[in-house]
């Protein structure tokens, strides 16, 4: 039986992802800080899931996903979907330093934490959820724009390294545009997926080893233009 952790499994993507692994056989560990939403999840299938409530910005974070690990007993892929985002127009640091010790910290130490796991077991699978907003900065929520810049380039550090030690270590890095949950916050929103369209597309992504997928796959057309966009046209949008 295959084994995951999901960080940020209690709402939107993840716990769609948990939905949809559980349907696959695998055994699922479950991290956030809704200690509710993850009871109701192991009541639903309590051989399936394993939870474990914590904030990941919190001391411990590492200790807990060995101890999710140990009751899982074992793992096979690490999915780390836990993020937030505030829109920033004033431009407050307060706003903006949770973001980076989310997106950017927990977000390093849980990373780091699974590739050592995987390279001392010989095989393994990492998958994060990023966003198409880490291509561009973005003048409505900085920090948030940098922190998925900062995912993006770091999983591509990853891959290279795993290619040079020849590791069998999968990085998948998922870039939605817009799914209907609590983080879809702009106010202008197209081409919006639900949660468990998103949480469908990621896992074939993981099944196949992809490195990188749009969610859904024509946001890859937007990644194109943004990717291609002049500075001084894409500061006047
Ligand atoms: N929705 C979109 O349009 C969209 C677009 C692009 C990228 N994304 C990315 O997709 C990922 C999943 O977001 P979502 O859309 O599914 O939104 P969501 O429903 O708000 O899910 C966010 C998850 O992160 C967890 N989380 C946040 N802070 C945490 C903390 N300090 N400790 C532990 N867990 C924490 C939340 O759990 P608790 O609150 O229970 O702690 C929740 O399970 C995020 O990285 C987001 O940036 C979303």
């Amino acid at each position: 039986m295959q084994k995951a952790i999901i960080v940020g499994a209690t709402s939107g993507i993840g716990k769609s992802l948990a939905l949809l692994l559980a349907d696959n056989g695998y055994k699922v560990g479950i991290i956030g800080r809704r200690e509710n939403l993850l009871a109701e999840l192991h009541t639903e299938k309590p051989n399936t899931f394993y939870s474990l409530a914590f904030d990941v910005t919190a001391n411990g974070l590492e200790e807990n996903l060995q101890i999710l690990t140990k009751q899982l007993d074992g793992l096979d892929l690490l999915i780390f979907s836990a993020g937030i985002g505030e829109l920033n127009k004033d431009l407050n640091i307060d706003l903006e330093l949770p973001t980076i010790d989310v997106n950017v910290k927990a977000f390093n130490k849980v990373v780091i934490w699974a590739f050592h796991y995987f390279e001392k077991q010989k095989t393994g699978q990492i998958a994060v959820i990023s966003s198409i907003a880490g291509l561009r900065g973005g003048g409505i929520a900085p920090a948030y724009n940098a922190s998925k810049a900062y995912q993006i380039n770091y999983l591509e550090g990853l891959r290279q390294k795993v290619r040079k030690q020849k590791l069998a270590i999968s990085i998948t890095d998922a870039r939605p545009g817009f799914v209907d949950t609590a983080m879809a916050k702009a106010e202008e929103k197209f081409w919006m997926a639900t949660p468990e369209k998103a949480a469908l597309q990621i896992f074939n992504a993981i099944k196949t080893k992809k490195n990188v997928i749009y969610i859904t796959k024509r946001w890859r057309i937007i990644a194109w233009f943004l990717k291609l966009m002049p500075s001084y046209l894409y500061e006047r949008i």
